[in-house]
């Protein structure tokens, strides 16, 4: 293989998440190294895919043709992986927070550039807002954008499942987190706020939430770590001070409704629709629910009139879902 193709090779490999390949191309290019007489790049290239293997001792990455990352051993019950493919374009944001998520993925890129100045991108992000707003979905899409493995921790699950040593098993993870660069997205934050109200497991939420704290300030990684909250009013402002930034999701103004609705009826026709009334419909509802609400009326649509839309079915089934789940 001549050396062009070996680099092709490399970067794939690295951007598909094979390692094993990744490992493999390496290693030739390090003994033509060596053969060229580069005993001292051959050398460090060695020492490199060394370092890279015990990195990835515990984060299985298996090869094409999807993709994917598999927590093993202890890591396996409390880490969920999955290599997402979604794009921050396909989410319906306020402008600004468009805007600012943007910056994130460029700081993230160009990284490189920003340490040349002694500068670092911010990673530590906590995204705040309404349920199904898109704090999930933006970790996915963070993750998409920068071909990254997305690794979700339920907190609330590792404080149940794993009593007494919780503090122990978010250790594990934060070491996940500084040998496996990647997203991880700490989901459902106020879980421990709830919990370290309730009188039963006091001690337990609240090791878990100072271990937390300080797992986040001492770490000094290249991941991404992301926590969503429902209510950032009832986190710690110690907290607070550990993230690099806080982002505020918001339910779906008239403009975001219409882009939802139209987002997941593009087979349909719009025209006729009567927007004032569906934007009532949907005053309140997140961007999860008219998400859904579009997608019944479309089955609906398809399955029982000829695949024509019109307001007052789109509007019933936005109805139905606002109250609650349909039987
Ligand atoms: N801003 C958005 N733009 C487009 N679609 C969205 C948006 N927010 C939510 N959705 C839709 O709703 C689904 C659920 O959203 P998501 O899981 O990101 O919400 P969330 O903010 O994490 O909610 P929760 O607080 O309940 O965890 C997404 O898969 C997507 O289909
Ligand atoms: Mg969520």
């Amino acid at each position: 293989m001549t050396t062009a193709a070996q680099i092709i090779s490399l970067v794939r490999s690295h951007t598909r998440g094979d390692s094993t390949r990744f490992e493999q191309v390496a290693l030739q290019l390090a003994a033509a190294a060596a053969k060229r007489g580069h005993i001292k790049v051959a050398e460090e290239l060695r020492g490199l895919i060394e370092e890279a293997r015990n990195q990835s001792k515990s984060i299985e990455r298996t090869r094409d043709p999807i993709p994917m990352v598999r927590p093993r051993g202890e890591l396996a019950g409390i880490l969920t992986a999955s290599f997402p493919s979604t794009r921050l374009s396909s989410l319906v944001l306020h402008e600004r927070l468009g805007a600012a998520l943007k910056r994130i993925v460029k700081e993230q890129r160009e990284r490189e550039k920003l340490d040349d100045h002694g500068l670092s991108p911010r990673r530590k992000l906590l995204l705040s807002g309404p349920p199904g707003t898109g704090k999930t979905s933006t970790a996915a899409a963070l993750a998409g954008e920068l071909s990254l493995p997305l690794f979700t921790i339920e907190l609330d699950g590792i404080v149940t499942k794993f009593m007494g040593e919780s503090a122990a098993k978010l250790r594990l993870v934060f070491e996940s987190i500084a040998n496996n660069r990647g997203v991880y997205l700490f989901d459902e934050l106020d879980a421990l706020a709830a919990e370290r109200s309730m009188p039963n497991d006091v001690g337990e939420a609240r090791r878990i939430s100072t271990a937390f704290l300080k797992f986040l300030e001492e770490d000094r990684s290249t991941s991404l770590i992301l926590a969503a909250t429902n209510h950032a009013k009832l986190l710690d402002r110690a907290l607070f001070r550990r993230f690099d930034a806080i982002f505020s999701y918001e339910l779906p103004d008239e403009a975001q409704a219409r882009a939802v609705l139209e987002n997941n009826l593009t087979t349909f026709d719009l025209s006729h629709l009567d927007w004032d009334r569906l934007f009532a419909e949907c005053r309140g509802m997140s961007h999860c629910d008219i998400a859904r609400g579009a997608a019944d009326a479309a089955r609906i649509a398809v399955l029982d009139h000829e695949a024509e839309l019109d307001s007052e079915l789109l509007i019933a089934a936005l109805a139905d879902r606002r109250h609650g789940p349909a039987v």
